[in-house]
């Protein structure tokens, strides 16, 4: 089966999050299951300058406003289809945010481009290149079913994922027009939503099935509460509506190999961590004290993510004689917040505001336990990896964390299963909860490194993920 994947990342090519890591992993994943990917992606400057061999395959002469072409390339292990439009992509940094911090204002236009190369691809503009399914991702490329709908010619069925229905593409109505979609679009049951244009809302609408990136946030967006406004539509959908769970690129993810790391190691050799907790509190400037139980964030900075949970908490932290080592980048009050933390607590907490794949990896090999104290999550992939590498993840019980972490309550902890502590409300005395149970635990050696094997047991990988998208691509082709 040939399938074609549309999103705006991939890593390692371009990422902000995990949707780049899921985009990157599950090519390679999909091929154990006799299914071949390619992705298309946007030229950015990162993209084209990481292109192995690239030959053009389309040209456009006016794509939203300038000629673009469509290159098949190969990036490293990836099969790429890159839409090369330098007036929409040619710019550098952050894919979506200008460096003043807003959102690039031609954003509509950019991802509406991404969606009708989508749409060429898809019906085959291509010779040589028919894809059997489509696979869209987010907003970026919820237009892509959309446009194939409304043009009316044969297209194979398209996968809808959702990786986080916070981000909704919603652009004004007066786009209509400009955007190739016809006038009978803007209604409820098309492209309209909120009075506008939902990228997000139109990939739900047309596709043939939707997944989000885990069961449990699955059934939260079909509610009022976590639907974000789309829950009606999610609820019509039902049927048609799957959770798959993320996995972890187990390869990128290795601390047995892990060159990112100071200290390599594996379940055998758990010691060996102390080098990289050492490293960690050496390069982000935390006393270099063994003892001290080293929590570590690897985050984007925004609401969702509840870091200004943590910085409530700090006064109990300081109870625990624990540290706090963060890496993030995102939303400027955040990472305001966290400098003054750190200020006010030197050698106690740490910050180091940027996105650093390399000191992602070594903190999660060094810190003893990993915060995820999100206030929703659809999957979450950073306590997938703390697992792996045997930091213990204190996550809130939402989404896809409720799924993926075993909590160590007393009957999980006697039956030597527990991976992690899941804390409840979402609050900072939730929180706190959560911090002097891991400290608890801490303090008792066995019981800590019993969760650190059981954790580092568990299995992250993309193999029962990729059967599952496997199972439904097929069901959907054979229909
Ligand atoms: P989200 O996609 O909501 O940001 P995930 O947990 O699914 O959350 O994925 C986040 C991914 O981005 C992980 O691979 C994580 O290691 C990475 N990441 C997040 N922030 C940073 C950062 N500042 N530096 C390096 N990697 C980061
Ligand atoms: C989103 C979600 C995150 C998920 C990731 C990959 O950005 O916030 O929970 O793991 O996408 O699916």
């Amino acid at each position: 089966m040939r399938v074609l994947s549309v999103g705006s990342e991939i890593y390692p090519l371009v990422k902000t999050g995990g949707l780049a890591d899921v985009m990157g992993a599950l090519p390679a994943a999909l091929s154990s299951e006799g299914i071949t990917v390619r992705s298309l992606v946007p030229g950015y400057p990162a993209v084209t300058a990481a292109l192995d061999r690239a030959e053009s395959v389309l040209r456009i002469p006016d794509l939203f406003g300038g000629a673009a072409e469509i290159r098949a390339a190969a990036a490293g292990r990836h099969d790429l289809f890159v839409l090369d439009a330098p007036h929409l992509y040619a710019r550098p940094g952050n894919p979506y945010i200008a460096s003043n911090g807003v959102d690039w204002s031609d954003n509509a236009q950019r991802f509406a481009a991404l969606c009708r190369a989508g749409a060429l691809l898809a019906r085959g503009a291509v010779g040589g290149f028919v894809p059997d399914l489509l696979h869209a991702h987010d907003w970026q490329a919820g237009l892509v079913p959309a446009y194939l709908h409304y043009e009316g010619h044969a297209a194979p069925p398209c996968v809808f994922t959702v990786h986080n229905l916070a981000f909704q593409g919603w652009f004004p109505a007066h786009l209509l027009g400009a955007l190739g979609l016809p006038a009978s679009a803007f209604v409820i049951d098309g492209v309209e939503y909120f009075g506008g244009i939902g990228f997000l809302k139109a990939g739900l609408q047309f596709a043939d099935a939707i997944t989000t990136v885990s069961p449990r946030y699955a059934t939260e967006i079909a509610t009022q509460d976590g639907g974000m406004g789309l829950d009606g539509l999610l609820r019509k959908r039902g049927s048609a509506v799957h959770g798959i769970l993320n996995g972890l690129d187990t390869a990128t993810w290795n601390p047995a190999t892990d060159e990112h790391l100071a200290a390599r190691y594996d379940v055998a050799n758990l010691a060996a961590r102390a080098v990289n907790k050492r490293a960690v509190q050496a390069r982000m400037g935390l006393a270099p004290d063994p003892r001290a139980l080293l929590f570590g964030v690897v985050s984007r900075l925004a609401g969702q993510k509840g870091i200004d949970l943590i910085i409530e908490a700090l006064p109990v932290l300081d109870a625990l004689g624990a540290q706090l080592a963060v890496l993030g980048t995102g939303e400027t009050g955040i990472e305001a917040s966290l400098r003054e933390a750190v200020a006010a607590r030197p050698g106690r907490v740490a910050a180091i505001i940027g996105f650093e794949e390399s000191l992602s990896h070594l903190i999660q090999g060094g810190a003893d336990a990993i915060l995820v104290p999100s206030r929703f999550e659809p999957c979450g992939l950073t306590q997938l990896a703390a697992q792996r590498y045997g930091a213990i993840p204190v996550v809130s019980l939402v989404g896809g964390l409720v799924d993926t972490v075993i909590d160590a309550n007393p009957v999980a902890i006697s039956a030597g299963v527990a991976t992690g502590i899941q804390f409840g409300p979402v609050s900072e005395a939730g929180l706190s909860d959560g911090l002097r149970r891991a400290a608890a635990l801490f303090a008792d050696p066995d019981k800590w490194s019993r969760m650190q094997r059981n954790a580092m047991a568990l299995d992250v990988s993309w193999t029962e993920p990729a059967r599952n998208y496997a199972a439904l691509y097929r069901s959907l082709t054979s229909r």
